[in-house]
């Protein structure tokens, strides 16, 4: 039998459907065996948003790469996964690595990196596809079959983008230097091929040894550069994952490429597990998935026991003001949306509210500090607990995971400023939370595994009177699949 039958794998999938594990989400992509990672291959055609990912059909084990993929028009129904990228000549051999998605006279193409390693030498080929109506990617021709001079095997996740009506892509690498160096290359589609343009100059100084998964993005006279550095050290406020997804926005020059006049670098995300997210442009809008889950962490989530791990996180619109990107829910999410129950209080008297969560909810929630400077919001799972904690006084919220039983733990800290009011937008999966704070200027995901199988309670505790605590708990529906 071949190593990756499309077909029986397709059936296995299939059979997996709809997923029962308790620990398994309702409304976040995920697989019912297997390992998934990044996001790829993003592109919308005929009515339909096409989502591909990296998977691993054979195992949870970072090997195996292929490519998963699904369709959906509203982000809320979605075809049922299926193989559609797999190893199988010289030039991918150890992995169909990530890259980019892109619509081509109605045809839905792919860009991808071929991983091949021989005597442990990488030879990384970026190289075309084209989805057919079987569901499979027909691989194309290779367009750029080896790491250009000074850069490393480390040369990955190619993503396409246009200026000025030309078509250039952007790519991950390692500068092979004395001491390995992070960077992304630009290549520009001429007539006679694609043309490497370099290296992407910013003023980022000591950033890493490899950078992954780039994307460039404009957001109205502003350029934005998404990518994942490793290497970088944990600091009081931020880079506490062992890697990073961030950005930095300024003004992209081709001619002298360069990054021109941006900002610092910062976190898309601040929680746990978040990386290699990509996002989809269409109809002007930038349209982002992530990873939910991090690379060699893989011993923090339990679910490799039962034979699956990871998720994506859900489909978070991005725009860009004042050099900060903000993420918020797409809207499409609110079909999910079954029957609520209002929040209002004067909290005056109160020392602590509680609501007990559905079987997946969303959370809105707009707290009036008044006089408390610390504020807790506490998910809790019987006595597990994982805690949101919102200090005024050093403008840092804090999201401790240490309460939990399994699964990865910990803490993780960023700044984060409210003036008077600390407004909330939470969901709630079975194992997924993702936390927009302050309508979508801070966010922060993770995966917890709670041990007994109860709805969680939410608990909002300070340390004197809030003013008013008002919002919304909804119960959530979960995705459809259909065939
Ligand atoms: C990021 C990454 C990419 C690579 C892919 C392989 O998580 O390491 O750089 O293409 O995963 O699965």
């Amino acid at each position: 039998m071949e190593k990756f039958d499309k077909k029986a794998i397709d059936a296995k999938v299939a059979a997996g459907f709809p997923l029962t594990d308790r620990w398994h989400n309702r409304f976040h992509l995920e697989m019912p065996f297997g390992l998934i990672n990044d996001p790829n291959g993003m592109t919308f055609a005929n009515g339909e948003y096409h989502i591909f990912y990296q998977w691993n059909p054979l195992g949870c084990e970072h090997k195996n790469k292929c490519w998963a993929h699904v369709k959906t028009r509203d982000f809320v129904h979605y075809s049922l996964p299926e193989l559609s990228l797999w190893p199988s000549d010289e030039h991918d051999k150890d992995g169909c690595y990530s890259g980019c998605g892109f619509t081509e006279k109605g045809e839905v193409r792919v860009f991808y990196t071929c991983n091949a390693k021989n005597d442990g030498v990488r030879t990384p080929a970026q190289r075309l596809g084209t989805l057919q109506a079987d569901g499979h990617v027909e691989k194309d021709e290779i367009v750029v079959p080896d790491s250009p001079e000074g850069i490393t095997g480390h040369f990955r996740d190619p993503y396409l983008f246009h200026r000025h009506g030309k078509r250039y892509f952007v790519i991950g690498a390692q500068a092979d230097e004395e001491k390995p160096r992070g960077t992304v290359l630009i290549y520009k589609e001429t007539k006679d091929g694609w043309q490497n343009l370099g290296e992407l100059k910013t003023r980022l100084q000591d950033f890493g040894y490899m950078w992954e998964c780039p994307n460039m993005l404009h957001f109205g006279s502003y350029d934005t550069l998404i990518f994942c550095p490793q290497g970088l050290e944990a600091r009081e406020f931020d880079r506490q994952n062992i890697y990073q997804a961030g950005y930095i926005a300024g003004h992209l020059s081709l001619d002298s490429m360069d990054m021109m006049q941006h900002t610092k670098f910062q976190e898309l995300d601040h929680g746990f597990d978040f990386y290699a997210p990509q996002v989809l442009q269409h109809e002007g809008r930038h349209i982002m998935l992530g990873w939910m889950g991090m690379p060699d962490k893989d011993a923090e989530y339990p679910t490799s026991e039962k034979g699956w791990m990871y998720s994506l996180t859900l489909p978070r619109v991005l725009t860009l003001r004042q050099g900060h990107i903000f993420s918020r829910p797409a809207a499409e999410l609110k079909a999910l949306r079954i029957e609520s129950t209002a929040i209002d209080i004067d909290a005056d008297m109160e020392s602590s509210i509680l609501t007990r969560l559905f079987d997946g909810s969303e959370v809105l929630l707009d707290i009036t500090l008044g006089k408390a400077q610390k504020v807790t919001m506490t998910l809790a799972y019987g006595l597990e607990k994982t805690v949101f904690s919102y200090d005024r006084t050093t403008q840092a919220m804090t999201i401790d995971r240490t309460g939990m039983k399994n699964g990865g733990r910990g803490v993780r800290r960023f700044k984060m400023f409210v003036d008077k009011v600390l407004s909330l937008q939470m969901f709630v999966d079975r194992a997924a939370v993702e936390a927009f704070f302050q309508h979508g200027e801070d966010v922060a995901s993770m995966l917890v595994f709670p041990e007994k199988n109860i709805r969680p309670e939410l608990r909002i505790e300070a340390d004197a009177a809030l003013e008013t605590v008002t919002g919304r708990v909804w119960e959530l529906d979960a995705f459809r699949f259909n065939p």
